[in-house]
């Protein structure tokens, strides 16, 4: 199978990238910003599965998005089976003051990059019944328990959620699917800089763990769903 995860160098995606390399029929696609991490998974792949992963180097807050997005997989140009949307970018801080920067940041890694990727896979890369899966937040599921100070990283995340709707709908004759992962804690740098001293049940490992089987099997079941994976609040 071939997948192209975004944002491996750390946390959920690390663990992903872990867990897809670790079958060797699996080619792994990764986009990230981090050239030194990213040499270190590489080798640890190379050593643990004898599996060479691919890294493209893409920062979603370049001005030219979407040309880079169109290059990456071109160089690539591979049809893939499996999408993971995981890239995220958290914003903490009062309502009052956010910046218009703050905004623009947050839904370009958020919502804009994922909107870009998955306009791409439909076009030209998506194999068939390829699955498509966004990695939401519990925080931008309506009529979920809200926190001060993540206005800008949920309503990005809403956005996300909302997208996946729409997508699902709208490419339902090509046999893609496409469902958002809207995720509660798990243990990473991300929740650490949002709750500090917060320690969540569930590790990355956890998560990657859910969100692989799900990205591998559900697109039998579920299209256009926002699904809650979450046992605590945060
Ligand atoms: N951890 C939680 O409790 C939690 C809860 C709800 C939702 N989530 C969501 O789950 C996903 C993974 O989160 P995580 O906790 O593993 O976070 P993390 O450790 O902070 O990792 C986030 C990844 O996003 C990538 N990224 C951030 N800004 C980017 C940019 N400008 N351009 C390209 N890539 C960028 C980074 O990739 P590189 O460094 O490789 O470039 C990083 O690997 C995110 O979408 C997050 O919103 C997490």
């Amino acid at each position: 199978m071939n997948i192209l995860i975004t944002g491996g160098s750390r946390g959920i995606g690390r663990e992903l990238v872990l867990l897809f390399a670790a079958n060797t029929n699996n080619k792994v696609v990764v986009f990230s910003r981090n050239q030194e991490k990213m040499k270190e998974l590489e080798q640890e792949c190379l050593e643990k599965f004898n599996n060479l992963i691919v890294s493209e180097y893409i920062d979603f807050l370049t001005n030219n998005l979407e040309d880079e997005i169109e290059k990456a997989l071109k160089k690539i140009n591979t049809s893939f089976n499996v999408v993971i949307n995981n890239a995220g970018q958290l914003i903490n801080g009062p309502f009052l003051q956010t910046e218009v920067k703050d905004i623009e940041e947050s839904f370009k890694v958020n919502f804009t990059a994922p909107y870009l990727i998955n306009k791409n896979i439909a076009a030209k890369y998506a194999a068939t019944n390829c699955h498509i899966v966004n990695i939401g937040s519990m925080g931008g599921v309506q009529g979920s328990v809200k926190f001060p100070g993540l206005s800008v990283y949920s309503a990005s995340k809403a956005a996300l959620a909302n997208l996946t709707e729409c997508l699902a709908e709208e490419l339902k004759e090509t046999g893609i699917k496409v469902n958002c992962l809207a995720l509660g804690s798990a243990q990473t740098e991300m929740l650490h800089e949002a709750f500090p001293g917060y320690e969540s049940p569930v590790s990355a490992k956890d998560m990657a763990q859910f969100i692989y089987q799900f990205s591998l099997t559900c697109n039998k079941l579920f299209n256009g769903k926002i699904i809650p994976v979450a046992i605590t609040t945060p």
